[in-house]
C-alpha cells in the first residue's frame, strides 16, 4: 500500500504529460509510415470506399490484394490499380463463408505472402424498420458486417503477431457510435465492429506486442449508393462525402497509426456530447433540433418518386 504514495503522484504527472503530448500532437501530428511494397488486403474492394482505398494505396506503392463477392466490380478496381503500375491479386470471396475465407487466406499466403495491412471494409445496409426486415436479411447483414471480421482477423492476425508487424483496419460507421431509426440491424453490427476492434486492441496490448496496430474508421454518410436518403437540418454538419475524400482520410489515419478515425473530423465534437453528462431530455432536444438520421431506404419506392435524385 505504501507504494501508492509515490505511484499516485507519478500517475498524475504522467496524465499531465499525456495531455501536453496530445495537445502538441494536435499541431504536430505523428509521422506517416511507409507502405511501399507492403501487402494491403481490402475486402469489398469492388466498389465505393474499398475501390478508392485500393487506388490510393496503389499510388503509395502498396501491393494490393482485392477481395469482393462481385467479380466484375473487383476486376474493374484491379484494372485501375494495374493502370497505376501497382501489383495486384484479386480473389472472388464471400466473406461470410468462413471456410472460404480460411482457404482463400491460405492461397493469399502462398501466392502473395504475409498481409501487412488488412482492411475489413465489405458491408451492407438495408435501411428499413426492424419489423419490416426478414429474418434472413438480418442474419445476412450481421454475417457480412461483423462475423466476417472474426474470420478474416483469425486468418491473418497470427502471422502479424509472429512478425510483430501488421495493421487491422475496421470500417465501422457513425451508426456504430449512436443508434438511429431504420438502422437497428446496421447499428447493432457497427457497434459490434467498434467493440470488436477496441477489445482486440486491448488484447494485443496485453500481449505486449508492439508493431501490430488497429484503426477503427467511423464515417458519416458517403456517396456510394449505400445510404441514399440521409437526413439533417444542416447538411453542412452531415454532408454526403465523396468516397475518394473518405479514403484519403482513412489512409492518412492508418499511416499515422491512429486508433480511431472519425470522418468528417468534426464528428468528434458531436460524439463528445454523448459522453458528457447531458440529461436524456437535452439529448433528445438536440436530436430533434439537428434532425440527424436517415429515411427508409425504399423511400423513393413508397413515395413513388425519388426526390433526392
Ligand atoms: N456509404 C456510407 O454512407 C457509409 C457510411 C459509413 C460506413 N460505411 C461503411 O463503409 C464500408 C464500405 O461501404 P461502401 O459505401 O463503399 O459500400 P459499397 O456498397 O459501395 O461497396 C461495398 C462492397 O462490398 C462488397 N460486398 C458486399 N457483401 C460482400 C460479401 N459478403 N463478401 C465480399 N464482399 C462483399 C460489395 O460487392 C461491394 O463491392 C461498409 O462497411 C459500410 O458499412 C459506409
Ligand atoms: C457487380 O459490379 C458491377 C460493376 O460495378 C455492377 O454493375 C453490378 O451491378 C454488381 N453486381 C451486384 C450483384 O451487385
Amino acid at each position: 500500500m505504501l507504494e501508492l504514495l509515490w505511484e499516485i503522484p507519478l500517475l498524475l504527472l504522467r496524465i499531465v504529460l499525456a495531455y501536453v503530448e496530445s495537445l502538441f500532437r494536435l499541431f504536430v501530428p505523428p509521422g506517416r509510415k511507409n507502405v511501399d511494397g507492403q501487402v494491403v488486403l481490402i475486402t469489398g474492394a469492388g466498389h465505393g470506399i474499398g475501390r478508392c482505398l485500393a487506388i490510393k494505396f496503389a499510388k503509395l506503392g502498396a501491393h494490393l490484394v482485392l477481395w469482393d463477392i462481385n467479380e466484375t466490380g473487383n476486376e474493374e478496381t484491379a484494372a485501375e490499380v494495374r493502370g497505376i503500375g501497382a501489383d495486384v491479386n484479386t480473389y472472388t470471396v464471400d466473406v461470410t463463408k468462413k471456410e472460404d475465407v480460411r482457404s482463400v487466406a491460405e492461397r493469399v499466403k502462398e501466392e502473395v505472402g504475409d498481409v501487412d495491412i488488412l482492411v475489413n471494409n465489405a458491408g451492407i445496409l438495408h435501411g428499413l424498420e426492424l419489423l419490416r426486415l426478414s429474418d434472413s436479411q438480418i442474419e445476412k447483414l450481421m454475417n457480412v458486417n461483423i462475423m466476417a471480421h472474426f474470420w478474416t482477423v483469425r486468418a491473418f492476425l497470427p502471422a502479424m503477431l509472429e512478425r510483430q508487424h501488421g495493421h487491422i483496419v475496421s470500417v465501422a460507421s457513425a451508426a456504430g457510435k449512436r443508434g438511429t431509426g431504420k438502422l437497428v440491424d446496421y447499428s447493432a453490427s457497427k457497434f459490434a465492429v467498434v467493440g470488436f476492434t477496441e477489445a482486440l486492441t486491448m488484447e494485443i496490448r496485453e500481449m505486449k506486442i508492439s508493431g501490430v496496430y488497429t484503426t477503427t474508421v467511423v464515417p458519416l454518410f458517403v456517396d456510394t449508393g449505400m445510404t441514399r436518403h440521409p437526413r439533417g437540418r444542416f447538411p453542412k454538419l452531415n454532408p454526403m462525402m465523396k468516397p475518394s475524400y473518405v479514403a484519403s482520410l482513412i489512409i492518412d489515419g492508418v499511416l499515422r497509426n491512429r486508433v480511431e478515425v472519425m470522418i468528417p473530423g468534426s464528428l468528434k465534437f458531436g460524439m463528445a456530447i454523448n459522453n458528457l453528462f447531458v440529461p436524456r431530455k437535452v439529448v433528445l432536444l438536440l436530436e430533434d433540433f439537428f434532425d440527424f438520421g436517415i429515411d427508409a431506404q425504399d423511400k423513393d419506392l413508397t413515395e413513388g418518386k425519388d426526390k433526392d435524385a
